[in-house]
C-alpha cells in the first residue's frame, strides 16, 4: 500500500495535460485542452482535458479520470501501478507501508517469481543472440521459419540450451531462489530432489501480461526432434501469476493497436501471433489452442467490442471457430469470421503471400458469425428436415444470447432469409431462448440480491422500516408534521383500515417463461429502474458531496437548532435521522470517509476522495467532479452557487427518501397478495396499518417538493 501523503505528492505532481500530451495531442480550447481520444475510434476531438480541476474525460465513450486514471486506462495498468508509473516520470520516491506478515510474503513471493521470470526471458533472449549454440540452433530455427529480428525482439523470443540445468545453474549463481524457479515452472523437481530445466533444447515464447510483466513461458522444440517428442510445446505450469485460461498470448504487445482499430484478431497459434505483426497486423492475439473463458473475453473487453476468430479453413479450424463464440456474443461482443484457404494457418499464409495480400485477403474474408454458422450448417442439412430443424434450434440459440435487441431481431430477419423461413418462427424460437436466458439470469439476480439482504440485516436489525414507521420520518423539519400525521393514521385505521390502499402492483408477480417472454423482461427492466433510479439520486448527492463536502452550510443540531455543518456533516445527519443507508457500499464509504475527515486541516473533499488509496472511491470521485456541468471552477462556493446547491441538496435528498417510501409500499402491497399473509388477519392489518403511514408519509414528502415534478 503507498502511502496517502505520497498519493497526494504524486497526484500533485502529475500535470494531466503533461500526461495525457504523451499520448494525445491536445489543443487549447479556453480553459480547458481538447484532442482525439485515444480510447475510442474518434472522429472528432471528443477528448476534454481540464488543467483546473486535474481530470480528463472523453464526453463520448466516457472514460477519463485524473492522471492516474488515464494511465490505468492507456498503459491497461492497476492503479498502484499506475502510480507508481508515474511516479517515477515525476521522480518521487516511493516507499510502501507496512504490510501483514502474511501481505508481504505474498507479495514478496510474487515479486519473487515476476524477478526470476524477467531474468530468465533475458537470458533466453541472450543465450540465443549471443550463445554459439544458441544462434546456431535457436535464431537459426526462427530465421528458418522467416522471423525478423524485429519481430523475434519484439516478442522476446529465446532458446534454452539443450543441457539439464545450464540455466538452473546460472539462476542461482545469479543468486535466484531455487524455490522460485520450482515455483514459477522454469525448472522442474526430481523425486530425489534435484532440479532441471523445464525447457532445455526448446526455444523460447515468453507471455507477457497485459501490464508487461513475464508471466510463464512457452517452449517449442525444434522441428527435427518433433518425431518421438510427445508435445511440440510445453508450457509453464499455473502458478500464483499464471493462470493459462485467463491469459491471452500477445495481449501486451496489441494492446494500444486494439484500442486504436476498436477490433481484434484471434488466432491460435503463437507464430499466427508473429506472423501477422510481421505483415504488420498489430491487434492480434491467440488463445492457444484452448477455448476462450470469461475472463479472457473480458480482458478483450477493456478495449473493443469487435472481434474477428481468424482460423484455418479445415473442419478442426471451423469446429474451433465455433466453441467459444456464444460466450462471446452473450459478453455482447460483435463477432466476426474469417477462414483461411484450407490447410493455412495465418503463420503458413503469410510466408506464401507478401504483406500487401495478407491485408487484403484479411479485409475481404470477414464474415458475421452467425450468417457464416448458418450458411455453414445449411451446406450440412440441405435435404434432411431433422437435421434442418437441429439447425434452426442451433442458430436460434446462438441469436438468443446476444443482448441487443435491435441486433437480435437484424439477425432473425438475415437468417430467416438463408434458410428461407417463416420470420416469425425463427423469431419465436429466439424469444423463447431468450426468456429462459433472462429468467436465469432473474433468478440469479434474485439470488444475489437475499445474498445482499442477508449480509445487511447481520447486526443491522434496527434498519429495518426505521425510515418511515419508526419514529419521526424525513427531515428534521418535518419531523413534527410526522408525528401528527401518525397519531392520526392510527385513529383513522381502527375506523376503516382499507382506507388509503393502492392498487396491487403486479411487476414483482411471477410470470411463467413459456407464456409471455416480454414480461419477463419488463419485470427485469422494472426491477432495474428502480435501482436506477436510487442510484442516479444517490450519484446526484454524491456529486455534491464530493464536489462541496467541506463547505458550511446551514443545517440545524439535535434539538432543531440553527448550525453551521460542513454539507456532508448535512448528508450524513439528514440520512441518519432517518436510519437510511445508501444503498450503493461505495457512496456509502465515500460519504462515512468524507464525515471522519471533515475536520482535518484542509480538508478538500474532492481532492481527498480523488487521491484517495481506496481505488474504487479515487475512480468514482474522479467520475464525479469531471462532469461537463460543473458549476463551480475554484472550489469556493460563490454566492450564487450557494443558493442554488443548498435548496437542491435538500430536494434531492427529498426526493431520495420519496423513492424509499414508494419502495416500501410496492413491497407491502405486494406482500398483502401472498398466501401465508391472506391467511393471517394480524399480519393483513399489520401491514395495511404500515400502507397507511407510507401514504401518509408520501403526501407529506409531496408537500414539501412543492407541485413540480418528481426526478425520476
Ligand atoms: N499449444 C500448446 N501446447 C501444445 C500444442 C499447442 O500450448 N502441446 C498451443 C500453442 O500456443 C500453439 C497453439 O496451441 O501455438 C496452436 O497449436 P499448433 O497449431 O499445433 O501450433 P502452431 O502455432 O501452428 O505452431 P507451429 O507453427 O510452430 O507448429
Ligand atoms: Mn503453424
Amino acid at each position: 500500500m503507498i502511502p496517502q501523503s505520497t498519493i497526494d505528492r504524486i497526484v500533485d505532481a502529475a500535470n494531466i495535460v503533461d500526461v495525457v500530451s504523451d499520448y494525445v495531442t491536445l489543443r487549447r480550447a479556453g480553459a480547458s485542452y481538447k484532442g482525439l481520444c485515444p480510447f475510442h475510434d474518434d472522429k472528432t476531438p471528443s477528448f476534454s482535458v481540464s488543467p483546473a480541476r486535474g481530470v480528463c474525460k472523453c464526453f463520448s465513450c466516457g472514460k477519463g479520470g485524473n492522471a492516474v486514471h488515464f494511465i490505468m486506462e492507456m498503459e491497461q495498468m492497476s492503479y498502484v501501478e499506475a502510480l507508481k508509473h508515474l511516479a517515477k516520470k515525476y521522480s518521487i520516491p516511493v516507499e510502501e507501508e507496512e504490510m501483514t506478515d502474511e501481505q508481504r510474503q505474498k507479495m514478496n513471493e510474487r515479486e519473487s517469481m515476476f524477478a526470476v521470470n524477467e531474468w530468465a526471458a533475458k537470458y533466453f533472449s541472450q543465450t540465443m543472440m549471443n550463445n554459439q549454440d544458441g544462434r546456431a540452433v535457436g535464431l537459426a530455427y526462427f530465421r528458418s521459419r522467416g522471423f525478423r529480428d524485429d519481430i523475434i525482439a519484439k516478442f522476446r523470443l529465446g532458446f534454452c540450451l539443450d543441457s539439464p540445468d545450464a540455466m538452473s545453474k546460472e539462476a542461482k549463481a545469479k543468486g535466484y531462489n531455487e524455490k522460485y524457479l520450482v515455483d514459477t515452472g522454469l525448472c522442474v523437481k526430481r523425486d530425489n530432489g534435484t532440479i532441471y530445466d523445464r525447457f532445455r533444447g526448446r526455444v523460447m515464447f515468453p507471455w507477457i501480461a497485459v501490464n508487461g510483466r513475464v508471466v510463464a513461458f512457452g517452449g517449442r522444440v525444434l522441428d527435427g526432434r518433433t518425431k518421438g517428442v510427445n508435445q511440440k510445446y510445453v508450457n509453464s505450469p499455473d502458478s500464483l501469476i499464471y493462470h493459462k485460461a485467463n491469459e491471452l498470448y500477445g495481449i501486451f504487445q496489441a494492446k494500444k493497436q486494439i484500442a486504436k482499430e476498436d477490433m481484434v484478431y484471434m488466432v491460435e497459434g503463437y507464430t499466427d501471433v508473429l506472423a501477422m505483426h510481421q505483415c504488420g497486423i498489430e491487434n492480434v492475439v491467440a488463445n492457444s489452442g484452448t477455448a476462450l473463458n470469461e475472463a479472457q473475453i473480458h480482458l478483450l473487453h477493456r478495449f473493443t467490442n469487435n472481434i474477428t476468430l481468424l482460423y484455418d479453413g479445415d473442419e478442426a479450424g471451423i469446429h474451433a471457430a465455433t466453441r467459444s463464440t456464444d460466450m462471446l456474443l452473450a459478453e455482447g461482443m460483435n463477432v466476426k469470421i474469417l477462414l483461411l484457404p484450407d490447410g493455412d494457418d495465418p503463420d503458413s499464409y503469410s510466408r506464401k503471400h507478401n504483406a500487401q495480400e495478407f491485408k487484403e485477403y484479411v479485409a475481404a474474408h470477414q464474415t458475421d458469425f452467425i450468417l457464416f454458422k448458418t450458411n455453414l450448417l445449411l451446406k450440412d442439412a440441405q435435404r434432411d428436415p431433422i437435421k434442418r430443424a437441429q439447425l434452426t434450434e442451433d442458430i436460434v440459440k446462438s441469436i438468443a444470447v446476444i443482448p441487443d435487441e435491435i441486433i437480435r431481431s437484424t439477425y432473425v430477419h438475415e437468417c430467416a432469409e438463408i434458410l428461407n423461413m417463416d420470420e416469425a418462427i425463427l423469431m419465436r424460437g429466439a424469444n423463447k431462448n431468450r426468456a429462459a436466458i433472462l429468467e436465469n439470469l432473474r433468478k440469479e439476480a434474485q439470488r444475489e440480491r437475499e445474498r445482499q439482504m442477508r449480509l445487511l440485516n447481520q447486526g443491522a436489525e434496527t434498519t429495518e422500516g426505521g425510515n418511515s414507521s419508526a419514529g419521526p420520518a424525513t427531515t428534521s423539519s418535518t419531523s413534527a408534521s410526522t408525528a401528527d400525521a401518525s397519531a392520526a393514521n392510527a385513529s383513522a385505521s381502527e375506523d376503516d383500515p382499507f382506507a388509503g390502499l393502492t392498487p396491487v402492483d403486479d411487476t414483482t408477480q411471477q410470470l411463467a417463461p413459456e407464456e409471455n417472454q416480454v414480461d419477463i423482461q419488463s419485470v427485469i427492466t422494472k426491477q432495474s429502474q428502480s435501482e436506477q433510479r436510487f442510484l442516479g439520486l444517490e450519484r446526484l448527492l454524491m456529486t455534491l458531496v464530493t464536489r462541496y463536502g467541506e463547505q458550511l452550510v446551514e443545517g440545524q443540531d439535535e434539538n432543531g437548532e440553527p448550525k453551521q455543518m460542513s454539507l456532508a456533516e448535512y448528508v450524513e445527519g439528514d440520512l441518519s435521522y432517518d436510519d437510511i443507508t445508501l444503498r450503493s457500499p461505495l457512496y456509502a464509504k465515500m460519504l462515512a470517509l468524507t464525515c471522519q475527515h471533515v475536520h482535518d486541516e484542509d480538508f478538500v473533499a474532492s481532492k481527498y476522495l480523488v487521491n484517495n488509496q481506496d481505488e474504487d472511491v479515487s475512480r468514482e470521485a474522479a467520475d464525479l467532479i469531471s462532469d461537463r456541468y460543473q458549476l463551480s471552477k475554484g472550489n469556493q462556493m460563490s454566492q450564487s452557487e450557494e443558493e442554488r446547491i443548498v435548496p437542491n441538496l435538500s430536494r434531492i435528498l427529498l426526493d431520495y427518501k420519496n423513492a424509499i417510501v414508494e419502495e416500501d409500499l410496492k413491497q407491502c402491497n405486494a406482500d398483502l397478495t401472498r398466501p401465508e399473509v391472506k391467511a393471517d388477519i394480524t399480519q393483513t392489518l399489520a401491514i395495511i396499518q404500515r400502507i397507511k403511514e407510507l401514504g401518509e408519509l408520501q403526501r407529506q414528502l409531496a408537500k414539501l417538493l412543492g407541485d413540480r415534478v418528481v426526478v425520476k
